[in-house]
């Protein structure tokens, strides 16, 4: 998968995009990451992208003219599946629209700043709008790492046996059950006994349970008839 991803700061995302998963994805080519700095697509001398709000009001706006010519030139070179703006006032990331966003082979992702972008841009150019959570951050970059991070842990080949994405939270609409590993017994405070029987029906049975728990307790409305408490 190609995922060019156009912000004001490019270099914010050097740390996340360079460890652990999302540097192996890159290292293996499951992943091709492009970061363009829309400064460069300014025609300014001083190299702006953002000017007055029309109608007056606190907050500078993203202006339409270096954003669209960025567009078009990447454009110009990739087939775009979904050009994506990360926005407060956008649909809700969740689960299934990081594995719809993962089968996909080039995304283009836009990071607003300021007050915001241009609406031309989005009426034009943009095909999804996503937010990462009902609060507003300073800008894009960081929902557009979350994104980022949510699809390319899902495409094939990324994660290996031990760190399958199938049993992570949410991807069965279950969160996940909780874990432990050694000493089985730390200041008295005891791993469950089922986890040590070494018996892999039980185990997975308490799992399971412990899912559906822990989803009641914290995200009610995940569960479906299939996972209904009896209780
Ligand atoms: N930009 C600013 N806040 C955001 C949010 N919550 N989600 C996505 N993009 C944003």
């Amino acid at each position: 998968m190609k995922i060019d991803i156009v912000t004001l700061f490019p270099e914010m995302f050097e740390g996340a995009f360079s460890h652990s998963i999302l540097k192996r994805a890159q290292a293996k080519g499951h992943a091709n990451i492009h970061l363009h700095n829309l400064r460069d697509w300014s025609s300014s001398k001083h190299k702006n992208v953002d000017d007055y709000s029309y109608g007056g009001g606190a907050g500078m706006v993203m202006m339409v003219e270096p954003m669209v010519r960025c567009i078009e030139e990447l454009q110009s070179k990739t087939s775009y599946d979904e050009v994506i703006f990360l926005t407060p006032d956008g649909e809700l990331l969740n689960q299934k629209i990081a594995n719809q966003f993962s089968t996909k082979q080039n995304l283009l992702i836009i990071c607003g700043h300021y007050k915001g972008i241009d609406e031309r841009i989005r009426t034009h150019f943009i095909t999804r709008e996503i937010s990462i959570g009902d609060y507003v951050l300073s800008g894009g970059e960081l929902a557009a790492m979350a994104l980022t991070d949510a699809i390319v842990r899902l495409i094939p080949g990324v994660l290996n046996d031990e760190t399958s994405a199938l049993s992570d939270s949410y991807q069965d609409n279950l969160l996940s059950p909780p874990v432990y590993t050694r000493p089985a017994d730390f200041r008295g405070w005891k791993v469950p006994d089922v986890l040590l029987s070494g018996n892999d029906k039980e185990i997975a049975q308490w799992r399971y349970e412990q899912a559906v728990e822990r989803t009641r307790q914290r995200r009610p409305g995940m569960l479906g008839v299939d996972h209904e408490s009896t209780d």
